[in-house]
C-alpha cells in the first residue's frame, strides 16, 4: 500500500503529530473578527476537542485557544497532512467504492495549493468559500470515503462528517449541506459567530460542493456573456469583433475578462488600479498589452477596431480616469461594464480616483471615514461618465458586483424616476433570457484518469455530439449551440486547465444528456481509460435561487423564494446523483442566496446510463418549468419542447391575463 493510501486510511492520527508552522509561501485567509464572548470561546474549544481522544486535550486546548485568538477560527493547523493534496487518478486513492474515490479526487482538487485561494484555511475561492472548517474534518471525511461501500451514505453537516449511514446502491454516496440556518440567523455576523463556534461554514457554490475546476469556469461564462451582449446590441453580430468593451478589474474573477474578450474576438480594455494585479495578468498572458498613457491606449483601441483585431488592453490606473477620458475624446464605445469588487466597497474592493493605490490603502487603514467619502465621490463621477456614454449609445450592464447598488447608495444618478436602476444586470438581460430560460448552463466534467489524453478525447466526443444535435436544433438555440462548439474546438489550445483534467461548456438538457451518454459508452468500450465525473456550477438554470443574480429575470414575485433550489437537490438525490449539495450563501452573500448542485460518476455501466438520463433531464427541466410558470417566453418554448421529447413530463402551463383587464381593476 502506498504512503498516501496509508495516511488517508489512518484518519485522525492516534498519536499527536508534531506541531506545524503555517506555510508563509501560500496565501492565508484574513484574520476573522473576534466575535465570541468568553463562554462562547470555551464552547468553540470544547467543540474542537470533540474530534480528539482525551489524552491529547491538554496540549490541544491551549493551542486551539491561541488559534482562536490569533485567527478568529480554529483551523487545527497541526493536523495538516504531509502529503501533497491534489487531484490524482481514482485508483491512487484508497477505496472500496469507485464513487467514493471520485469524491476524494474532487475535494482534493479544491484544496490543491495551485487552485485554492487560502489552502491552509481550507478555502477554495471567494475569500471564505470553505471545503471544510478544519483539518480534523478533512482527515475524517477522507477516511470515511476510503472505507465506505456502495450501500452507505456519508452525511456532511457544513464540513463535519456526521458519519456513514446504511442506504442503498442508487442513493447518493454523500449528502452535503453548508450554512443551512434557521432563516432568522442568516445575517453576516451570524456566519462569523457560528463559524467561529465550529458549527457551520460558508461553502460558496463550488467550494463546499467539491466541484471547483479553477479559472476555466469563469473564462467560459464571461465569453458567453460577451458574445451575447454583442448580439443584443447588434442583431447581425456573430461575436464581439470590431466592438470595444470597457470594464475594470484584473483580480480573481475579473481577470478572466481580457482572455474572454479575445476569445469572443473583440477589443477588451480593462482598467486595474493595482499594478501587481495588472502585471501578473500580463505575465500570465491573460492580457496582451499594458498602457499607462490613456491617449496611447485609446488610439491603439481605435486602430484595433478599424482592423477588427482581437486584442486585450490593460490600463494601469483608475477606471474613472479611463471613462472620463473616453467622454472627453467623444469616442464611441459599444459595451461597458465593471468588475471591481463593489460587494466590498470600504475594505479594498473599490479604489477612489485621484490617488495612487498605496495612498488609498493608507487612507483606508488610517482614515476610514474619509476613505468612504472618497469612494462615494468616485462612484458619482463613475456613474456620470457611464450615463454620458450611454446617452451616446453605449450598452452598459452590471456584472453581479453590486455596482448599481453601491452607486445608488452613494446618491449617484443611477435610478429611473420609478426607482428602478437605469441599467440591467447581466442575468436579467443576457444570461437569463438567452441561456438559463432555454436550459443552457455550465455543465462540466472531470476525467477520473487525471490524464490530459482522456480530456482531449472527451473534448472530441462532446464536439461531435453537439455538431450532430445542432443539425436539428430550432433556430432559437442554434447560436448557443454554435458558441459552445467553437469553444470546445479551441478549448485545448486555449490551455485552460489548472488542476484536475476538467472541461466546462454550456449545454441544454438534451445536450448534457447526449454528451454524458456518449462518455458512458466511451468508458464502456475502453475509448476512455477511466470513469468520468459529471457536474455543474450552481450558477445555473435550476440550482440557484438568488433574487439579484440567477433568478433576477423572474418577475412573478417568486424571485425571493427558494423552492426551486431545494426541489432541485432533493430531485437529483433520488434520480441517481453520486453526491448532492445545498448551500446558504455563495457569490452574493450569506442569507442572500440558496444554491445547490450535484456530482455524478459515470463508470460505463447500464446503471450509469439509467441514472444520467433520469437525473440530467430533471436537473435542467425543473428550473425551466419554474421560469416558464413565471411567464418567461423562452422557458415556455423550452418546456414545451421538453414535454414533446418525453411524454411522461407534464408541466403546469401559465395562462396570460390581459393587461387592459388588469389595468381596469379598481385596486
Ligand atoms: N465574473 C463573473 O462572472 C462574476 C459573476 C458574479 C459576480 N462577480 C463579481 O465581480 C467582482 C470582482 O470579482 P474578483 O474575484 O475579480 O474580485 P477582486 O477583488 O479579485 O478583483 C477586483 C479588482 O478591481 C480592482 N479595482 C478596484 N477598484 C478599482 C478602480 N477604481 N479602478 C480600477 N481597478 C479597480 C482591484 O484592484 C481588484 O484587482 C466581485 O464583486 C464578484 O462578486 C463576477
Amino acid at each position: 500500500m502506498t504512503n498516501l493510501k496509508q495516511a488517508i486510511l489512518q484518519g485522525i492520527p492516534s498519536e499527536l503529530p508534531t506541531k506545524r508552522n503555517i506555510n508563509t509561501s501560500v496565501s492565508h485567509a484574513p484574520n476573522r473578527k473576534n466575535i465570541l464572548n468568553k463562554e462562547e470561546k470555551q464552547l468553540a474549544i470544547r467543540n474542537a476537542l470533540r474530534y480528539f481522544p482525551e489524552h491529547m486535550h491538554t496540549v490541544l486546548a491551549p493551542e486551539f485557544a491561541e488559534e482562536l485568538k490569533t485567527y478568529g477560527r480554529i483551523y487545527m493547523y497541526r493536523f495538516m497532512p504531509d502529503y501533497e493534496i491534489k487531484a490524482r487518478h481514482l485508483e491512487d486513492f484508497p477505496h472500496k467504492s469507485k464513487q467514493a474515490a471520485s469524491l476524494q479526487m474532487m475535494l482534493s482538487n479544491n484544496l490543491d495549493e495551485a487552485i485554492a485561494q487560502h489552502p491552509e484555511e481550507l478555502i477554495t475561492y471567494g475569500g471564505n468559500g470553505s471545503v471544510f472548517q478544519n483539518w480534523a474534518q478533512y482527515l475524517l471525511c477522507m477516511q470515511y470515503l476510503a472505507e465506505m461501500n456502495d450501500e452507505q451514505t456519508l452525511v456532511l453537516y457544513s464540513g463535519h462528517p456526521m458519519g456513514l449511514f446504511p442506504s442503498h446502491k442508487d442513493a447518493p454516496r454523500v449528502v452535503v449541506t453548508n450554512g443551512m440556518m434557521i432563516p432568522n440567523y442568516s445575517k453576516p455576523d451570524d456566519w462569523e459567530k457560528f463559524n467561529a463556534l465550529g458549527v457551520t461554514q460558508y461553502g460558496q457554490m463550488t467550494a463546499g460542493s467539491f466541484m471547483y475546476i479553477g479559472p476555466q469556469g469563469i473564462v467560459h461564462g464571461t465569453t458567453i456573456t460577451l458574445l451575447n451582449a454583442a448580439r443584443k446590441i447588434d442583431a447581425r453580430a456573430e461575436d464581439l469583433s470590431g466592438k470595444i468593451f470597457i470594464t475594470a478589474g484584473l483580480g480573481g474573477m475579473s481577470g478572466a475578462q481580457p482572455k474572454a474578450g479575445v476569445i469572443a474576438k473583440g477589443i477588451c480594455i480593462v482598467a486595474e488600479i493595482n499594478p501587481q494585479a495588472t502585471y501578473k495578468r500580463h505575465e500570465q498572458g491573460w492580457v496582451d498589452e499594458v498602457y499607462k498613457d490613456l491617449d496611447e491606449l485609446l488610439d491603439r483601441a481605435i486602430t484595433a477596431r478599424t482592423n477588427k483585431e482581437a486584442v486585450s488592453i490593460a490600463y494601469d490606473g483608475n477606471i474613472v480616469d479611463l471613462w472620463e477620458r473616453v467622454v472627453e475624446r467623444n469616442i464611441h464605445i459599444e459595451i461597458g461594464s465593471d468588475q471591481t469588487s463593489l460587494h466590498n466597497p470600504w475594505a479594498g474592493g473599490y479604489y477612489p480616483v485621484g490617488m495612487s493605490y498605496d495612498a488609498a490603502n493608507e487612507m483606508m487603514a488610517n482614515n476610514p471615514e474619509e476613505f468612504k467619502k472618497e469612494v462615494q465621490k468616485t462612484l458619482v463621477r463613475h456613474t456620470n461618465a457611464i450615463n454620458t456614454l450611454s446617452d451616446r449609445g453605449m450598452y452598459f450592464f452590471d456584472y453581479g458586483n453590486a455596482f448599481l447598488l453601491e452607486a445608488s447608495r452613494a446618491n449617484a444618478d443611477i435610478l429611473k424616476p420609478n426607482g428602478d436602476f437605469k441599467y440591467p444586470s447581466y442575468v436579467q438581460d443576457i444570461m437569463g433570457p438567452m441561456c438559463f430560460d432555454y436550459g443552457f448552463g455550465p455543465f462540466r466534467w472531470v476525467c477520473g484518469s487525471n490524464d490530459a489524453k482522456d480530456l482531449a478525447i472527451t473534448d472530441r466526443i462532446a464536439c461531435e455530439v453537439l455538431e450532430k444535435l445542432m443539425q436539428d436544433s430550432p433556430d432559437e438555440i442554434k447560436l448557443q449551440m454554435s458558441d459552445n462548439i467553437n469553444w470546445i474546438k479551441a478549448a485545448g489550445e486555449n490551455k485552460l486547465v489548472v488542476g484536475s483534467q476538467a472541461r466546462i461548456l454550456y449545454a441544454d438538457a438534451e445536450g448534457r444528456m447526449k454528451i454524458a451518454e456518449a462518455f458512458n459508452n466511451a468508458i464502456a468500450d475502453g475509448t476512455l481509460s477511466a470513469p468520468v465525473v459529471l457536474g455543474r456550477d450552481h450558477h445555473d438554470v435550476s440550482g440557484t435561487d438568488s433574487p439579484y443574480r440567477e433568478t433576477s429575470n423572474i418577475y412573478d414575485g417568486s424571485q425571493f423564494t427558494a423552492d426551486m433550489a431545494i426541489q432541485n437537490v432533493i430531485g437529483d438525490s433520488f434520480r441517481g446523483a453520486t453526491w448532492v449539495s445545498i448551500h446558504n450563501g455563495g457569490g452574493v452573500g450569506w442569507g442572500e442566496v440558496i444554491n445547490g448542485g450535484f456530482g455524478m460518476l459515470l463508470d460505463g455501466t447500464a446503471d450509469s446510463d439509467r441514472k444520467l438520463k433520469s437525473m440530467l433531464f430533471w436537473d435542467v427541466n425543473n428550473g425551466i418549468s419554474r421560469r416558464s410558470w413565471a411567464r418567461n417566453k423562452e422557458a415556455n418554448f423550452a418546456i414545451k419542447r421538453a414535454m414533446k421529447m418525453n411524454p411522461d413530463l407534464k408541466v403546469t402551463m401559465p395562462n396570460t391575463a390581459d393587461d387592459s383587464l388588469i389595468n381596469s381593476l379598481d385596486l
